[in-house]
Order: structure tokens, then sequence, then C-alpha cells
């Protein structure tokens, strides 16, 4: 029997140009999309995604260009023949603490930008992954679509200019554009160094060295956890499926979880109690978010299957694999990596 999964991502044997494919869910799409057999032209500068996270697929149906996609004569070269862009380039939630300016621009600015390119250039249709950062604070969850926005940062800001110009584009122009939300994602080529640092392996990094973890605030505010594949597989089948077509959908595992709760979970998994350390709130820090996926079901079936306690094992035993030791992984994490580090 045909599996109706795999039937459902057949428009995306296609060419598919990818920004920000280098990058942590980025490569995850693009190793789905090289496995789904589409020709794929991935755009990243490289800023904080690693050639070395698609170095395996880069063949003459897999094609790396490090590009900056706020270069917009080499955005329109790359856009000839490309039938569908998955826009996912973008400067993170800590880097907009010190560079609200340039956050803007690369999130917001070059959106509108690309958007402008492939409508003139016949890409059929444009996916913008958003993030559920642009909701600010939950006031009643799950949180469907509807919820109001209120982003709290410039991050959050900017990714909802570059999602209201996506809808922008189809309800003034008919043009065929889809926003999706995920909400926090994690699994193997997640960050932990720098200002892309995120919690799970941060959590997870320091529990396997033994060393304490950092809660900011009283770690009662929340988030809702999926597995890599799973987010990458909901993005492909937003970007594959014909009824998603000017709509906005939410990407979640739909479970709310406490930080708190999570370091319980990441030492349960490695086996080694960790002192925890509080320290100040972040600034900007949102304190609850929690998905209702139900459109994502509703439109296209998103059944996300890898849960949090198997997903941090898997994690957990890519950073074993992995040559560099704890300690040099954990040499390029700092706790408040909001704050620059000259
Ligand atoms: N990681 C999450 O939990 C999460 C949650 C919600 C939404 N998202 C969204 O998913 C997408 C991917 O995020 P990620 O976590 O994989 O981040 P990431 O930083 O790993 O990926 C972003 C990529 O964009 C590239 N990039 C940055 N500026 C660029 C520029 N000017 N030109 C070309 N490339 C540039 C980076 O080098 C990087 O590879 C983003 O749109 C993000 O907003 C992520």
């Amino acid at each position: 029997m045909s599996n109706p999964v795999a039937a459902s991502l057949a428009p995306l044997r296609t060419r598919v140009l990818v920004t920000g494919g280098a990058g942590f869910i980025g490569s995850e799409v693009v190793h789905q999309l090289a496995a789904l057999g589409a020709e794929v032209e991935v755009v990243d500068n490289l800023t904080n995604g690693k050639a070395q996270n698609i170095n395996d697929l880069l063949s003459d149906r897999v094609k790396l260009h490090a590009v900056d996609i706020r270069d917009n004569d080499a955005m329109v070269k790359l856009l000839d023949g490309v039938e569908i862009v998955i826009h996912m380039a973008t400067l993170g939630v800590r880097h907009s603490i010190n560079n609200p300016k340039e956050n803007h621009d690369v999130n917001a600015t070059a959106t509108l930008e690309l958007l402008a390119n492939a409508r003139a250039h016949g890409v059929r249709r444009v996916v913008n992954i958003s993030t559920s950062e642009v909701y600010g604070t939950g006031f009643r969850v799950p949180m469907d679509e509807n919820h109001p926005t209120f982003p709290h940062t410039v991050y959050g800001a900017s990714k909802l200019a570059g999602e209201c110009y996506a809808r922008g584009y189809n309800k003034t122009y008919g043009y065929d554009t889809v926003v999706v939300r995920p909400f926090n994602v994690f699994g193997p080529r997640c960050h932990h160094e720098g200002d892309s640092g995120e919690v799970i392996p941060k959590f997870l990094l320091r529990s396997m060295a033994g060393k304490p973890l950092a809660i900011f605030g009283d770690g009662q505010q929340t988030r809702d956890f999926t597995y890599v594949s799973d987010a990458a597989l909901g993005i492909l089948q937003a970007a594959a499926s014909p009824a998603t077509c000017g709509e906005t959908v939410n990407l979640g595992a739909g479970k709310e979880l406490t930080i708190q709760a999570l370091a319980e979970e990441v030492m349960k998994v490695t086996g080694k109690r960790a002192e925890i350390a509080y320290h100040d709130p972040r600034p900007g820090d949102v304190l609850r978010l929690y998905a209702d996926t139900a459109r994502a079901q509703q439109l296209f079936d998103y059944r996300p299957k890898v849960g949090l306690e198997a997903g941090l094992a898997h994690l957990k035993a890519w950073y074993e694999a992995r040559p560099e030791s704890l300690d040099e992984l954990l040499a390029e994490e700092w706790t408040d990596n909001w704050n620059r580090r000259d």
C-alpha cells in the first residue's frame, strides 16, 4: 500500500530553493527534500549555518550557494527556474537584542525583496517560515493562529513583518504564499553556541558534563518543543499541500512544558543530576507558548511522531558521536548569550 504522507509530498519533486538551508532546521529540510528526489538550491551566507550540515548531499542536484539573501542581484539569478521557495534564512532572537537594525534588514526587508523577486521571476509558491515568537506571551492556550500577535523582541517583530508581507502578497496580488509558525524545535545540528544557543542543547551538554543548568527567571515559563524531523516534515507538508495557499499555520507538538520541568526531563535522559542556577530573567523573554495544531492537522494531516524523551535521547547520542569533546563544545557556550562576548 502506498504511504499517504510520501504521496502528498510528490509536488516537491521539482526545483526548490531553500534559504537558510545550511542552518539547523533548514539542513533537515534539505535532507528530506533530497531524499524525495527534489532539485535543491540552498542559499545560506553561513553566518550561523555550516556547509558541513549538508556536505553529504552536495551534487549536481543539491547545490550550496554561499550568498546573502540581501544581495538582490545574486538572488534574482538563483531564482531562475525555481518552482518553490522555502524561506528560512534568519538572524535570531538574541542577535536582535544587540543588532536590531541588521536583524530587521535580514528578517523583514530581505523577506519583502524575496517575495517581489520570486513573484517577478515566475516562482509558483513562497513558503515563509515564521515563528511562535510573533505571538509574545500566550494569554489563552493552546494558542491557535488567531491568537493576537504581540512580539516582545525585534526578532519577533521582524518575523511578524516578514509574515505580514507574505500574506500581503497573497491578499493583494493573489500570489501563492504560505506562512508557517514553528514553535521551539530541537534535535541534531541545533545550536548550543554563541547567541544562537537554545535551551535544550545548552541544558543537555551541561547536564552531560555535570555542570549547573542555568534558568532565567523562576523556570515557570513554558514552551512547546518539536523534534526537528517532525518540524521539517511539517514544513514540507505545508509546502506541498495545495490547501495551504494563503494560510498561516502553527507547527508544534501541542504539549506545554515549563523550563523547570524540561531541566528535570534532560537530567532523566542523561542520568546525571546537576545543580540548577537561577538567574535574572532574559530581556524580552516570552512567558508562555503552547501550540494549537488543529489547523495543520486539518490542512495536511500533521502528526509529530517523536516525543520529548525519545528526541532528547537521540540528541544525546548525536553529541556523543561528535568528534569534539564536551569541554570543546561547552567552550562555545555561555550563560547570558544575548550579551556580547568580545
Ligand atoms: N529553532 C527554532 O526553535 C525555531 C522556532 C521557530 C521558528 N524558527 C524559524 O526557523 C527558521 C530556521 O531557524 P533555525 O533554528 O534553523 O536557525 P539557523 O540560524 O540555524 O538557520 C538560519 C540560517 O540562515 C542563515 N542566514 C542568516 N542570515 C542570512 C543572510 N543574510 N543570508 C543568507 N543566509 C542567512 C544562517 O547562516 C543560518 O544557516 C528561521 O526562519 C527561524 O525563524 C526556528
